[in-house]
């Protein structure tokens, strides 16, 4: 077993973390302060999101330069110390690589766009105008608008799947290339141990660069643009020339991939990744809007046992999972699929149980361990560019939902929801920071924090630091055979993990509804011992209070 397979990685947002040093952004000596916090929890590794030097338009996933920390973050030296002092106390460090795309104030593409010629011409992606001058196609960028922005020093667009600010690199062009795996390797010697890859399916474009066909009048279409014609050779030559030779660990972001395509990026005979984070799963509460707007419907449970399952026995003794419910992309668990009113102790921690029971490594995104929830902010407190460009061009400009409507669904999903200060404790700003922060607090800090969580009879710090001694201690979570059961039910998740003679069990109750169950009658008829219980003075039984989940042996 390599680390990563027994490990459980924590996800950490650096701005929204702890702040240091007043200024409200958190920082790298921030989470030099609280590794302890991170030890008792008991995590393995800490992937951070990205600490380079960016003008912060998609929050660092546009950098200016791969190898400078940014000052609001710290200083370079600052995150020597923070690799030093974290694997002093046994964690390891994941930096996020953004190799898909750059800033627009990286270096590099201010050279490219100055003229057709020159050293860096080739670095990005141009095309020339179509002949009456527009776009060379009707490609959709995914913060909204046009994926092509037009530059009049070389009379042409360049590409960018996100936004304006975020030019994609050419991977076709070797030099592209051997700049992101130097970069990578500079870090390496600074002691980091794995890579997050940020959309690395979307690093080979369909070089045909036709126009798509999309709804009635629209514009821009969006575009299956992931998993291009050279993008497992280009993979296959980050690994060998960087994640193999250095040891690293990797998991890509694959966004759109199927499983056989997850099945290909990870299969470990095919040197590509370790691991890929899948996106199927976080489906099943999004809807398709009729002209493409935004649109969510109630979480269908069964589709989610369905696809996590699948993924479970497909991907079994061929690669690895990589396992997660939150990160920064992604809304608050309790508040998405649970109930973060009168079940929050509880929705939380069923759903980390069905995670945390699975064969996997599992990934916990800062705050997800005290169950924080979605704040209900207006449309004038979310500073996400892709939910402002949404507004804009979908209530603003397009009429197609109202305000109203716009803010019922990103109250289920925005990515801000993910990306509020973590609440620490009642102090003003939660803890987070003495100064003012650079983002609202959730004003529910002053009951959801890490000092009341921990304090409390109902504690899901303690439960996550269970699942994570358990991951840790017992190889049949890691090793152990995946068997669903009950596969018809909407509302229950159960499960066997095998291995050699020993059974376990786990049954977790989706809603908030008391279930009795004959099934579940059946399946835990003669049990050994109890694992683990969120419900704590109640016997182990059919009848699934809400939210109930257990694992047992059997
Ligand atoms: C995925 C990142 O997780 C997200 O935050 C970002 O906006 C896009 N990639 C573009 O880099």
């Amino acid at each position: 077993m390599k680390w990563w397979q027994k490990g459980i990685i924590y996800e950490i947002y650096p701005k929204s973390f702890y702040d240091s040093n007043g200024d409200g952004i958190g920082d790298l000596p921030g989470i030099v302060t609280k590794l302890p916090y991170l030890k008792e929890l008991g995590v393995d590794a800490i992937w951070l999101t990205p600490i380079y030097l960016s003008p912060q338009v998609d929050n660092g996933y546009d950098v200016a330069d791969y190898r400078k920390v940014d000052p609001m973050f710290g200083s370079n030296h600052d995150l020597e110390r923070l690799i030093e002092q974290a694997h002093k106390n046994g964690l390891k460090i994941i930096l996020d690589m953004v190799a898909n795309h750059t800033s627009d104030q990286c270096v590099w593409f201010k050279e490219s766009k100055k003229s057709r010629n020159n050293y860096f011409s080739d670095f990005y992606i141009w095309r020339d105008p179509k002949p009456d001058g527009s776009a060379p196609n009707n490609w959709a960028a995914s913060f909204g608008g046009s994926a092509w922005t037009y530059v009049p020093e070389r009379r042409q667009y360049y590409l960018h799947y996100y936004a304006a600010q975020q030019p994609d690199l050419n991977w076709e062009n070797p030099l592209v290339r051997q700049y992101v795996f130097d970069a990578m390797r500079y870090w390496k010697a600074q002691g980091v141990d794995g890579w997050r890859l940020d959309v690395i399916t979307q690093i080979s474009k369909d070089l045909s660069f036709k126009d798509v066909k999309g709804l009635p009048g629209q514009k821009y279409v969006p575009l299956k643009n992931t998993s291009g014609p050279h993008m497992h050779q280009f993979i296959h030559e980050l690994n060998q020339q960087v994640l193999s030779p250095f040891e690293m660990m990797s998991v890509g972001e694959a966004p759109n991939s199927s499983i056989d395509e997850i099945l290909k990026l990870t299969a470990p005979e095919r040197e590509e990744l370790d691991m890929a984070f899948s996106f199927e799963h976080m489906r099943i509460d999004k809807a398709a809007g009729k002209h493409g707007e935004i649109a969510v419907k109630k979480p269908d449970f069964k589709q989610l046992k369905d696809v996590l399952s699948k993924m479970q026995t497909e991907l079994a003794d061929k690669a690895w999972n990589a396992l997660y419910f939150e990160n920064h992309d992604r809304s608050r668990i309790p508040s998405r699929w649970g109930n973060d009113k009168e079940y929050r102790y509880e929705s939380a921690t069923a759903f980390a149980t069905i995670l945390h029971g699975l064969c996997g490594t599992p990934f916990i995104f800062q705050g997800e361990e005290i169950g924080m929830t979605n704040p209900t902010y207006s449309v004038d407190e979310y500073e996400d560019i892709d939910l402002k460009n949404k507004y804009q061009e979908q209530v603003e400009e397009k009429h197609l939902l109202t305000t109203e409507e716009f803010l019922n669904i990103e109250h289920k999903i925005a990515r801000d929801n993910g990306r509020t200060p973590m609440q620490w404790d009642t102090s003003p700003n939660a803890g987070f920071t003495q100064g003012k922060p650079w983002y609202k607090v959730n004003p529910d800090y002053k009951q959801i924090n890490v000092k009341v969580d921990i304090a409390s009879k109902k504690s899901i710090f303690k439960y996550y630091q269970k699942l994570i001694a358990l991951r840790h201690q017992e190889d049949i979570l890691t090793e152990g055979k995946y068997q669903e059961m009950m596969p018809e039910d909407k509302n229950i998740f159960a499960y066997y993990r095998v291995l050699e003679n020993k059974r376990w069990l786990v049954v977790v109750n989706m809603t908030d509804r008391q279930i009795e169950s004959d099934q579940v009658k059946d399946l835990i008829k003669d049990y050994r011992s109890v694992i683990l219980h969120n419900y704590k003075s109640k016997e182990i039984s059919a009848t699934l209070a809400p939210y109930e989940a257990y694992i047992v042996q059997k």
